[in-house]
């Protein structure tokens, strides 16, 4: 199963250089009120020494994810996915830029509870235990939609379940942080995939219930979640011939494309503001460069009354 395992090595070193990109946080949602904030005015959690397991890390926003955090003097980050050709050119590629000792690559699929517990058990062994769990694996292919449920809404929840049981305060841990990715079609329909879009509603769902102060209080777990909007990435290729039928894949295409797509990069720097800076709970969409707190109204705040209905 594991395809590289390498010790403990704390140097670290820039990244090869990359096309630049600049992330603007607009802050015009965020709310001011103490209390309200999404955001900490005190840095949360630094990158620095810290012990990461990123699922699907081995390509894409994973892979990206993976650089900001070693770039940022992680101590290890333990990648995972279910190719190991693209695992060992993915521990390649890191180790060339951020230095020997500094990743993982484990093959396997997250829908496996064993498979993912064994990760926790490799970081307590080799690391004395996991600082970050980014549940970041997912595919958009409702031409199999059984699997796509699994993958994306199973898969993070064993993960988050599992970082609570490893990194729960509660539990002897040192609590931690849970990032899971989501989408902006956590937030809003994408007719032509409904049953992705329905995954990622699921994502939030388990963002809100899991970030819940009433299990931080316990478990001293942060877990909060990324929307990323259109991102070159091999997640929408063949998007098209993906979908339950023809139509509804050029639907789902159409929408993916509406605006170029930003970069992988412009998405592991919005992971590090969350890393840094976001209180449990809280929802980020990172779309065309730009990163936004998501404010999810009170139920109460979006009902309106119907005078006319009686009860009985
Ligand atoms: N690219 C976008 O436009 C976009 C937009 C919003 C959200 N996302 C989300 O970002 C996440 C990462 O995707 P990406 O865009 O980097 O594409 P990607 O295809 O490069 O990354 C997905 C990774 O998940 C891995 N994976 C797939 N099935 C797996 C399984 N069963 N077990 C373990 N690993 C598995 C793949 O090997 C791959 O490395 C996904 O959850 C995706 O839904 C992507």
């Amino acid at each position: 199963m594991m395809v590289k395992k390498k010790s403990e090595d704390t140097s670290c070193k820039d990244p090869a250089p990359q096309k630049k990109q600049t992330l603007v946080a607009d802050s015009s949602k965020v709310t001011t009120s103490a209390q309200a904030s999404p955001t900490c005015q005190k840095e949360l959690m630094s990158p620095k020494c810290k012990v990461a397991i990123i699922t699907g890390g081995a390509t894409g926003i994973g892979f990206s994810t993976a650089c900001h955090l070693l770039k940022n003097c992680a101590r290890h980050v333990i990648i995972t996915g279910i190719d190991s050709g693209e695992g060992e050119s993915a521990v390649e590629q890191l180790e060339e830029r951020y230095g020997d000792n500094k990743v993982t690559f484990v093959c396997g699929d997250v829908k496996n509870p064993a498979h993912f517990e064994g990760l926790f058990e490799m970081a307590c062994e080799a690391f004395g235990g996991t600082d970050i769990l980014f549940n970041n694996a997912g595919i958009l292919q409702d031409k199999s939609w059984g699997n796509e449920v699994d993958v994306n809404v199973k898969g993070v929840i064993i993960g988050t379940l599992l970082a609570f049981k490893y990194m729960g305060k509660d539990k002897g841990g040192k609590g931690g942080l849970v990032i899971n990715n989501a989408s902006i079609a956590g937030l809003h329909p994408l007719p032509g995939a409904p049953v992705y879009c329905i995954t990622k509603h699921a994502v939030i769902g388990a963002t809100l219930n899991f970030g819940h102060k009433f299990h931080y209080q316990t478990t001293g777990v942060r877990v909060c979640a990324i929307c990323p909007g259109s991102t070159s990435t091999d997640v929408t290729e063949n998007v098209c011939e993906n979908q339950l039928t023809p139509e509804w894949g050029k639907e789902a295409e159409r929408q993916i494309f509406l605006k170029p797509a930003q970069s992988p990069d412009v998405v592991g720097k919005a992971v590090m503001y969350i890393l840094r800076q976001a209180r449990s709970g809280t929802i980020w969409v990172v779309h065309n460069n730009i990163l936004k707190f998501v404010e999810i109204p009170n139920r109460h705040k979006i009902s309106t009354f119907v005078k006319e209905f009686t009860a009985c």
